[in-house]
């Protein structure tokens, strides 16, 4: 097998959305600084019958939909996670069962923000050793239950929600620069930023969930650094050049990061795909959920030249150059 494409893609938001506004009334802020510091106008925040799970079943379903295949067809199920619904089992088993394909290979990538972009390339590494044939990689998140809604500072920027795509691997024949694929990748880490962005508690340290913490100015400075490198070096491993690319569909953190990358790579903000307005931050699921987005309104198209980008916690920051 050469590779790996995606033959469809789904999303699932929890139902209740909450305002700027609405936040006003709990924290000291304003309608005002959010939309001008992030962008962020609303996100969805999950209800008691909402998991990462559910939502990533939900997610699911609607990407098995839009392939047009079977749940018994898909031999691997990777979700990127930060929120599971338990510490374990991996939350991919929790929808490997709720779409009946027991059996299968399944298990959680733990990457943060940038783990769609991690478990998009763990996936396509195991389709081309002939591991399975298809796969569903999705990033679900439930971020309203790890934040402290005390702290005015981190508790606007985050939302939650799910995206997955369904992955089937290629023949030989159907591989080329022009054929739909996961064209070229690169994946970071680098654990010397731990206390910049993580959350204070886990079941090894002190037994309980934790709050997510943030210092919010220094993560921006390194996410623009190291989104345009790594962005480079895509562009590069794929011999593509930036005005090639049709649309990118980055990590919505903030649109002062997206407008910040794209400025510095020459890339036109009419092809940077921005959903951080209405989802806000969704963690691993933003990309995926992104995507999605665009392909159902109609922007992305069969044929077009995509470059995936993520930054976040540990940190760990990628790219992913994909044609549909
Ligand atoms: O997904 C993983 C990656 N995450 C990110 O990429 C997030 C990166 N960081 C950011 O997006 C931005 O740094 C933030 C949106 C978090 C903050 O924006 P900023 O422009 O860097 O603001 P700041 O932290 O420098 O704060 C400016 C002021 C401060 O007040 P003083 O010290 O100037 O008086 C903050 O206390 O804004 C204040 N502030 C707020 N005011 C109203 C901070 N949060 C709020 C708030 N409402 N929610």
């Amino acid at each position: 097998m050469k590779g790996s494409r995606i033959l469809g893609t789904g999303s699932a938001l929890p139902r209740r959305i909450v305002t700027n506004a609405e936040l006003a009334e709990r924290v000291d802020t304003s309608d005002q600084w959010i939309v001008e510091r992030t962008g962020i106008r609303q996100r969805h925040i999950a209800e008691a019958d909402e998991t990462t799970a559910t939502l990533a079943i939900g997610a699911a379903r609607a990407a098995l939909a839009d392939a047009g295949v079977d749940a018994s067809t898909i031999g691997l199920i990777v979700l990127a996670t930060a929120t599971p619904d338990n510490t374990f089992p991996a939350t991919a088993t929790k929808v490997q069962a709720a779409l009946g394909c027991n059996g299968c290979v399944a298990f959680d990538v733990a990457a943060v923000c940038s783990g769609f972009l991690y478990a998009l390339s763990v996936a396509d590494s195991l389709l081309k050793t002939g591991m399975a044939r298809r796969a569903l990689v999705i990033g679900a998140e439930t971020f309203s239950r790890i934040l402290d809604w005390e702290d005015r500072t981190t508790c606007v920027l985050f939302g939650d929600g799910a995206g997955a795509v369904v992955l089937e691997a290629s023949s030989d024949d159907a591989a080329g620069p022009d054929a739909p694929g996961i064209l070229a990748a690169r994946l970071h880490a680098d654990g010397a930023h731990h206390d910049l962005l993580y959350v204070d508690g886990g079941p090894s340290t002190t037994q309980t969930v934790g709050h997510l913490r943030m210092r919010g100015p220094e993560v921006f400075r390194h996410a623009v650094t190291n989104l345009s490198s790594v962005l480079r070096e895509v562009l590069e491993e794929a011999n593509v050049s930036v005005d090639q690319i049709d649309w990118v569909v980055p990590h919505q953190a903030n649109a002062r990061i997206l407008d910040a990358t794209a400025k510095k790579l020459g890339i036109a903000p009419e092809k940077v795909i921005v959903t951080v307005d209405r989802h806000a931050n969704t963690s691993a699921a933003s990309v995926p959920l992104a995507l999605d987005t665009a392909r159902r309104d109609g922007r992305i198209k069969p044929g077009d030249l995509i470059m995936l980008e993520a930054m976040g916690g540990g940190f760990t920051w990628g790219a992913s150059l994909i044609r549909l």
